[in-house]
């Protein structure tokens, strides 16, 4: 049984701060199992209790986790005082206090990114132990050589910096402008990891885009900009 505070549900819910809530409390807006609330601290069996708001069922969910298509031009964090946030391009009836993004795509990179307000999950995604794969589209000035696999393979040092093996293979050419595509899948999430691998190997990404995280894909029917809820079987795919 997981028990909360009812203003901390709901605050926790996206329907005000603690103090908001409270006066919806006060105001005789909520309920707990058909009864009128009075008591902002009273304890909520997450599991027994039905919680209404205006008459609304309110769903508590402990955590959230977000697929969004990243668009270029944003930046993964949470606060940004030049760029916007991906947390400023999500719907506002998504935003619940303490999201962020599970890791950091580059901001001109497009693709599959998760926004979640769970830590330890995020850190059990992006430790570079989980073995989870992250899987990235790149449009390349130059084609891939069976050389470029075989060092990918190997494992890249370049700039002061260890890349651990990565997988590559060339790319569906017809999605990149320049004719030339590849595959890059990566255990880790180092700074411009698959720029400067290829940087490494004298060529230069000119678009990327992360495709799948592990055996989830970015849903394609988001478009670029778009987020939505991952159902509990898409999540588990993740890890
Ligand atoms: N590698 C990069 O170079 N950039 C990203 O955004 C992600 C991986």
């Amino acid at each position: 049984m997981k028990s909360i505070r009812l203003d901390k549900l709901l605050a926790s819910e996206n329907l005000g701060s603690r103090k908001e809530v409270a006066k919806l409390i006060k105001a005789g807006l909520v309920t707990v199992n058909g009864e009128v609330a009075v008591k902002a601290d009273m304890k909520i069996d997450t599991a027994a209790c039905t919680v209404t708001v205006n008459g609304e069922a309110v769903e508590y969910r402990e955590h959230v986790y977000i697929m969004m298509n990243k668009p270029a031009g944003v930046v993964s964090a949470t606060e940004d005082n030049r760029d916007a946030t991906v947390l400023d391009i999500l719907p506002p009836d998504m935003l619940r206090k303490n999201l962020f993004p599970a890791g950091r795509l580059d901001k001109d990179t497009t693709g599959l990114l998760i926004i979640t307000d769970d830590g330890a999950f995020a850190h059990r995604m992006l430790s570079p132990k989980s073995h989870i794969y992250k899987i990235y589209e790149a449009a390349l000035e130059k084609p891939v050589t069976d050389e470029d696999i075989k060092a990918f393979e190997a494992g890249i040092s370049f700039g002061g910096e260890e890349y651990a093996p990565a997988k590559l293979s060339a790319g569906d050419a017809s999605k990149s402008p320049s004719g030339y595509m590849a595959v890059v899948m990566i255990r880790e999430g180092k700074f411009h990891q698959v720029k400067r691998m290829f940087e490494a190997r004298g060529n230069r990404v000119l678009a990327l885009k992360r495709a799948a995280i592990g055996g989830l894909k970015l849903d394609e029917n988001l478009a670029q900009g778009e987020s939505k809820y991952l159902t509990s079987k898409e999540l588990s795919t993740l890890l």
